[in-house]
Formats: structure tokens, C-alpha cells, sequence
């Protein structure tokens, strides 16, 4: 407890005296023989008790306390002076400037009691502000709990309404997929039985395999639709993350090459994953074709690799996709992870995203995109190195 006193005067007499009549009841006693040395004092020491004379050379004492209520207004102020000083000492108390006022030859009683009463002032003004703090210290902790709640409750309801409508659209994809690759598994097998036919034309072969390619075309959209409708097993084994980046590559090497893309790597970890490598890759294609759909021909495409901590000290190894392509309309963002949500006509499903989705929620991973119209987009997977 800070039980430091201050005393002002310019008399030696009185400051000796003041000092042993102090000596029981203060820790420490500081002297000053003017208002300007007191301020230094008090800068200084922080003392809780301060007793100034009125009548000074230079600041006076009432200027002086009127400093001290300035910078360090819980410092309990007593006056002490003479009775022909009433008139100021009134006026000093009324400006707030000093608590106590007692006159010179001062009784011991009450110069004493005055004491008392400032220490357990500034005592109880201290313990205040240590609890206002702490007070405000956990109110700011409470906002930022709060925060993250907020934040969480509405990725937990985006999950649930994500979820609701995959099996929503699972039931009603299973039923789909049955009742219409039958008819195609016919349809293919009454187009090869007729291009086998000895009299048929070129011109009919070319119509033929035409129509071939149509219906396989329309059963490997049925499959894509169950993959994505059913949450497939995951095989997970340790997988190097580049090696899974450059697979990807190579399997898309013929459309990068025609749209002459360039391909920028930079792997900065061979941190192994524990994931499904072949969903992974599943992933990295659809991406990697987005970005190739989104680029004019001699754009390029940037892949990394990093490490990442979280606040919770999980390791995450974090794979970037960047084009500079066309970007992604604010407006639309929001929407490109929702099933049969495209922008190509009948070039895309739709589907390509929310599988990538369900595919990194299966796996504990996130995945993220920063995009801007014009310029390009950014999609970012991270999968925990401990999944
Ligand atoms: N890198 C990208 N740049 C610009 N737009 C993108 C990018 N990636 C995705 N998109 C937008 O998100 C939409 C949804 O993508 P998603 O992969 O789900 O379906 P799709 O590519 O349209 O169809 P599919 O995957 O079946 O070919 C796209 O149509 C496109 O508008
Ligand atoms: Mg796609």
C-alpha cells in the first residue's frame, strides 16, 4: 500500500516538524521547499497524501495543488495554513483543488486524522481503477468470445444448410441416376449394333460416334452426380502435397498446353497430409480446370505450398491455386460452392465446387478463395498435417 506523504513548505522549521510528527504514521516522507520542487516530487514518487503550505515564494499553494489536481488528481490534498489565508483556502476548496484545509499551529489530532483519511482515500481510488481495468479487461475478452460465437454459429448454420441440401439432393439424385442410365446403357448398345452394319456410310459412322460420345457424356454427368450425392469412403494415407499438385498437372497437361497457360510452382514444404489422395486430386483438377476456363490463352497459374499454425497451434499445410484470370463477381461469390451453381452455360455442371467442398469438409480442411473481378482469384486449401 502506498503510504508515501508529501510535504511543502518553504519554512525548514516546519518541514522538520511536519517530518516527526509524520515518522509513526507515514512509509515514507518526502519534503519540498517550494511548489516547483513538490511537482517534481510527485512526478517522481506518486506520493498519496500531499500537505502544502499556502503562503510560498514563487507558485503558491494553491497553485501548486491546483497542478497536482491536474496530473495527478487521486492524490489526497491537504492545505495548511494561517487564519489570515481563510479567504483563499475557501476559494482553493471550492475549486476542487485541495480535500482538507487546517490551520497553522496545526493540532495534532486533527492534522493526523486528515492523514488517516487521505490514505484510505487514495487506497480505495487505487483498488478502484485496478478493478475498472480488470473489469474492462474481461469485458473485452467477453466481446471477442462473443465474436468468435457469432462467427462460428453462422459457419455451423452454412455447414447445416450446405448439408441439408446435398441430402436433399442425394435422395433425389440417386432416383435419377437409376432410372436414366438404364435407357443410356440401351442406347449406346443399339448405336455400336447399328455402326457395325455393313452398309453403313462415313457420313453415318461420323453421326453415329457423335451420338456415342453424347450418351457417355451424359452417363459420366450421372456419375459425377452420385459422387458427389454419396460421401464417399475415405482411404487416408501419409501423401506428399506437391507430388499430389504436379499428378494433377500432368493428367491436365493437354489443356494447359492448348491454351498455352503457364505454370508457376512454389513449393515451400514436403509436410506429409493424411488425406484420400485421390479425392485431393479430385479437388486440385476442379480448380486447376476453373482456372483454366477462367484465363485467356497465355495466362498463368501459380501453386504453393506452405506450413501454417493456428492460434490452437494446429499445423495446417496450406496449397494455393492462383490465376490471373477473369475473377469472380462479389455478388456471385457466395453462391459459386452451391450445387449446379455455374457461370458456362451448358459447358459446366455446377458441381465442380461443392464436391471440392464436401470433399475438404470430409477431410477436416477448409478451402477459401480471395477474387477480384479483372484481376483474378486465389483459392486456398488448407488440410490439417495431423488429420
Ligand atoms: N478460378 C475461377 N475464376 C473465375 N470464376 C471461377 C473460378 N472458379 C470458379 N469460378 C466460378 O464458380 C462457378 C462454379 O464453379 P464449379 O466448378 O462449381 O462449376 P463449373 O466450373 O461451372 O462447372 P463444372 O465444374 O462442372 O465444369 C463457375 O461457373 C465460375 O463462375
Ligand atoms: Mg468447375
Amino acid at each position: 500500500m502506498n503510504r508515501i506523504i508529501l510535504c511543502v513548505d518553504d519554512e525548514r522549521e516546519i518541514l522538520s516538524a511536519l517530518r516527526r510528527f509524520l515518522r509513526q504514521k507515514a512509509g515514507r516522507i518526502l519534503t519540498a521547499n517550494s511548489g516547483e520542487e513538490g511537482l517534481e516530487l510527485l512526478e517522481a514518487h506518486s506520493p498519496g497524501v500531499i500537505v502544502s503550505d499556502l503562503r510560498m515564494p514563487g507558485m503558491n499553494g494553491a497553485e501548486f495543488l491546483n497542478h497536482v489536481l491536474k496530473f495527478a488528481p487521486h492524490t489526497f490534498r491537504i492545505l495548511l495554513s494561517g487564519h489570515a489565508d481563510m479567504e483563499a483556502a475557501i476559494s482553493a476548496f471550492n475549486k476542487g483543488e485541495i480535500h482538507r484545509y487546517l490551520l497553522k499551529p496545526w493540532d495534532p489530532a486533527k492534522l493526523g486524522h486528515a492523514i488517516e483519511q487521505g490514505f484510505e482515500h487514495h487506497q480505495l481510488i487505487q483498488a478502484n481503477l485496478a478493478l475498472t481495468d480488470s473489469l474492462s479487461e474481461k469485458n473485452q475478452e467477453l466481446e471477442d468470445l462473443n465474436a468468435k460465437l457469432k462467427q462460428k454459429t453462422i459457419n455451423l448454420t452454412e455447414q447445416l444448410l450446405h448439408s441439408e441440401r446435398l441430402s436433399v439432393l442425394g435422395r433425389l439424385a440417386a432416383g435419377i441416376i437409376h432410372e436414366v442410365m438404364t435407357p443410356l446403357t440401351i442406347s449406346v448398345g443399339w448405336v455400336e449394333t447399328v455402326s457395325k452394319s455393313p452398309n453403313i456410310t462415313e457420313d453415318q459412322k461420323g453421326s453415329l460416334s457423335i451420338a456415342t460420345e453424347q450418351i457417355f457424356r451424359a452417363a459420366s454427368l450421372m456419375e459425377s452426380i452420385r459422387d458427389f450425392s454419396r460421401k464417399k469412403h475415405l482411404i487416408k494415407t501419409p501423401t506428399d502435397a506437391n507430388k499430389l499438385i504436379d499428378h494433377a498437372l500432368n493428367l491436365l497437361i493437354h489443356p494447359l498446353k492448348k491454351k498455352n497457360i503457364s505454370i508457376s510452382r512454389s513449393f515451400e514444404t514436403n509436410e506429409s497430409i493424411n488425406v484420400d489422395g485421390e479425392q485431393i486430386t479430385q479437388v486440385l483438377l476442379n480448380i486447376i480446370n476453373n482456372a483454366i476456363d477462367a484465363l485467356d490463352p497465355g495466362g498463368r497459374i501459380t501453386l504453393s505450398t506452405s506450413v501454417a499454425e493456428s492460434e490452437k497451434g494446429i499445423r495446417s499445410v496450406h496449397i494455393t491455386i492462383k490465376d490471373n484470370g477473369l475473377g469472380i463477381a462479389p455478388d456471385i461469390i457466395r453462391q459459386i460452392f452451391e450445387p449446379y451453381f455455374s457461370t458456362k452455360g451448358s459447358k459446366g455442371t455446377g458441381l465442380g465446387l461443392s464436391i471440392c467442398k464436401g470433399i475438404m469438409d470430409n477431410h477436416g480442411g477448409e478451402i477459401n478463395l480471395e477474387s477480384q473481378l479483372g484481376q483474378g482469384t486465389t483459392f486456398t486449401l488448407s488440410l490439417p498435417v495431423e488429420a
